[in-house]
């Protein structure tokens, strides 16, 4: 199998987990809501599920809902506390690199009269908590700041947020620690959010499972009706197995971090030094703050969607940014955010590391991605060549035919 450096898409479901959730696949198959012997059983597996989650991230279980990933648990904080405080202000502050799942969510909701502030970020992707505070007015209800990035792993100074927004009465503070939770020790009592947005399968866990966590007497609004589960904040029947190994797959990552992060951070760094040697490769991101397993470069001159082929082809699976954005010819919109010009931005390449990355997957990613630098590179020289001495029309198709063969 293809060295596999894009754990910010996604992670192998840990063996723990699935036989954590096998039972609950198969003999205890009940729907949790049923009042009889198999409803029971099910219950049992999700209220401790439930409980195990929270304790994870030191919570109680009454403020974990369940729900069917980062995506959703991202669109219920958002919108659930829009439209929960729409009677008290319609302002909602953010930040220009958030996960699609919170952006565009944004966009959806002015369409409804919220006014929705982005605030900046630097250019290592860091927001200044004095300029959230300063876009802060009486009519803001929800200012919404990822704990860490997903493109370029920079982590936000979420504590000094939450001190600026305790300044101001009534206005809840919404953190997406989707891409964290894997690498960062996740308190919601330190971070002091009120509303806090997990994926499992970003840790180990199954696909299609998050939570989100509301801290008690947060008012949200409901975004799916139909059942009176989670508490009456999200209808549906529950997946039990897929809370179960969810919180299997929490509680790994919380015990493994101490030891597996630095070992990735070291990974990741040999990583970083063999790309950065290379002519026109330049590191983006925080070069401190960031999550140990992340490692994002542009690579000046080429395009990332093509390096990110050719890698597949010789066998690395990494990605250009985020996986949403994979497959489109979009700019990255946090490179964008960030500083970064078009044409820049277009070479982004990220390698993200795991708790299963080798040293011998290292040095041959390191190859790999040296070897891909150096062919396209050649293939554009070759295409520029071209270009001076035919039509311009035929050299590039020439040109792009050698790039594909190579
Ligand atoms: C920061 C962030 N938020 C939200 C999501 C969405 O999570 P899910 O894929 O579980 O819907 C992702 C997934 O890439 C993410 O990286």
């Amino acid at each position: 199998m293809p060295i596999y450096l894009d754990h910010a898409a996604t992670t192998p479901l840990r063996r723990e987990a699935l036989e954590a959730m096998l039972p609950y696949l198969t003999e205890h198959f009940g729907n949790a809501s049923s009042p009889h012997a198999y409803g029971r059983v099910a219950r049992a597996g999700l209220d401790e599920a439930r409980e195990r989650v929270a304790l994870a991230i030191g919570a109680q279980a009454r403020e974990i809902v369940f729900t069917s990933g980062g995506s959703e648990a991202n669109n219920l904080a958002v919108k659930g506390a829009a439209w929960a405080g729409k009677a008290r202000g319609h302002r909602i502050v953010t930040t220009a690199v958030e996960h699609h799942s919170v952006g565009h969510t944004m966009r959806y909701l002015e369409k409804f009269g919220f006014e929705i502030v982005e605030v900046p970020v630097d250019r290592y992707g860091r927001v200044d908590p004095r300029e959230i505070e300063a876009a802060i007015t009486p009519r803001t209800i929800l200012v919404s700041v990822m704990l860490a990035n997903n493109e370029v792993g920079t982590i936000q100074p979420i504590e000094e947020i939450a001190a600026c927004v305790r300044r101001h009465k009534g206005v809840l503070l919404h953190t997406d620690a989707v891409q964290a939770a894997a690498h960062l020790a996740i308190d919601v009592a330190a971070l002091d959010v009120d509303l806090l947005s997990l994926a499992a399968h970003k840790f180990g866990g199954p696909k299609g499972v998050g939570a989100l966590y509301v801290r008690h007497g947060t008012n949200i609004l409901a975004q799916q009706q139909g059942g009176a589960q989670e508490r009456y904040r999200r209808a549906g029947t529950e997946d039990v197995a897929g809370a179960v190994g969810m919180a299997v797959a929490l509680e790994l990552a919380t015990a493994e971090r101490p030891v597996t992060g630095p070992q990735i951070g070291v990974l990741r760094d040999a990583l970083a030094g063999r790309l950065i040697g290379i002519e026109g490769v330049l590191e983006t991101g925080h070069p401190a703050e960031r999550l140990t397993n992340s490692l994002s470069v542009v690579v000046g001159g080429l395009d990332g969607a093509s390096l990110v082929m050719a890698l597949d082809l010789a066998g690395l699976a990494c990605s250009t940014g985020s996986a949403c954005v994979t497959g489109s010819t979009e700019v990255s919109h946090v490179l964008t955010a960030m500083g970064y010009p078009e044409d820049e931005a277009k070479g982004a390449l990220r390698l993200s590391l795991g708790r299963t990355t080798t040293v011998a997957e290292i040095e041959e990613a390191g190859r790999l991605i040296a070897q891909a630098i150096e062919t396209q590179r050649e293939a554009a020289g070759r295409l520029a060549a071209a270009s001076h001495r035919a039509a311009p029309g035929q050299a590039a198709g020439a040109a792009a035919a050698e790039a594909t063969a190579g």
